[in-house]
Formats: structure tokens, sequence, C-alpha cells
């Protein structure tokens, strides 16, 4: 073996390194996938009221002012967990109750409280949301927020 590395020895190491730490990116990345797509989304329990909710969160931007999960503007509260927040574990029908007439009475016109706008949904608009609300609090997001409040 010569004392000095060769120019086919170096050669060699860049490109076995680079294989080697690209097949690790790609098994995790496929990892990741499949643990997304498999296991941490309750993919089975997409309903089409849930996906109708996920559709009317969209047209009406509630992400400029929430988070979902962490993603989001930090305006107004979190709502991964506003299921949870609500009861909706022990007691769905009450959350359900609550989040449908909390999201009605909005403006609450309560001096040096944030205000979240009136959206004038119906009935059934404010169904779907909390059916997304509710599919999305079902997430196995390992435990996080570490709060309840998000
Ligand atoms: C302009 C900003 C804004 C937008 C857009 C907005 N919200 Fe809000 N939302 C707020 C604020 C501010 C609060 C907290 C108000 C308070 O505590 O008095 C809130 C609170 C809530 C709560 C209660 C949270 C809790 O923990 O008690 C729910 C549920 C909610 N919003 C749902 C929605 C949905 C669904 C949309 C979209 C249709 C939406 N919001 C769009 C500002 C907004």
């Amino acid at each position: 073996m010569s004392e000095r590395l060769t120019k086919s020895a170096a050669r060699n190491i860049f490109y076995g390194g680079t294989i080697f730490f690209l097949v690790i990116f790609l098994g995790l990345t496929l990892h990741s996938h499949n643990y997304i797509v498999n296991e941490s989304s309750n993919s089975d329990q997409l309903t089409e009221s849930v996906v109708a909710g996920k559709h009317i969160w969209e047209r009406n931007s509630c992400i400029n002012c929430h988070t979902l999960l962490g993603e989001g503007a930090y305006y107004a509260p979190e709502l991964g967990n506003v299921w949870v927040r609500y009861g909706g574990k022990d007691d769905p029908e009450g959350a359900r109750d609550m989040l449908k007439s909390w999201m009605q009475a909005q403006p609450s016109g309560i001096e040096g409280r944030r205000q979240m706008p009136q959206f004038n949904l119906s009935d059934q608009e404010l169904e779907q949301l909390v059916d997304f609300l509710k599919w999305t609090s079902e997430i196995d997001t390992q435990n996080w927020p570490p709060n309840e409040a998000g």
C-alpha cells in the first residue's frame, strides 16, 4: 500500500461515500413515506365529509390565522388538537355542538381579544369542518403538540 492517497483511492472514497449515504437517505425517505401513508395518518377514516371539510378549510384560508399541526400562522390557536381540547374524546356530540356554535358566534366583539371573522357557513359546512378537525386530531403525531393548548 502506498503512503500517499492516490487519485483513484480518493475517487473511490468520494463515490463510495456518496453512494453509501445516498442509499441511507433513500432508505430513510422510503421509511418516512411508508410511515406517513400507512401508519401515522388514519387514511382509512377519510370520509367524503372530512375531504369536504378540508376544502372549506382551504377556501376560507383558516391557515392565515391558525396553525394546523404546527403549520400556519400564529395569530390564533392551534386547531390540530382543538377536538381533544373541546372534550371530543369523552363527549363527541358535546364537542361537535360547542365547536359549531363557537364558529357561529364569531366575532365575539370582546374588547382586547383577538377576533375571528364570521364566515357564514351552512350547518352542513360546519359539520364537515368539524369532521375534518376531528380527523386531524386523530393523526398520530407522536404526542405533538406537547401540551393541550397547542
Ligand atoms: C382573521 C383570523 C382568523 C381566521 C381567518 C380564522 N380564525 Fe378561527 N380564530 C381566530 C381567533 C383570533 C380565535 C380566538 C378567538 C378567541 O379566543 O376569542 C379563533 C378561534 C377559533 C376556534 C376556537 C379555538 C379554541 O381553542 O377555542 C376555532 C374552532 C376556529 N377558530 C376555527 C376556524 C376555522 C374553521 C376557520 C376557517 C373557516 C377560522 N377559524 C379562520 C381567528 C381566525
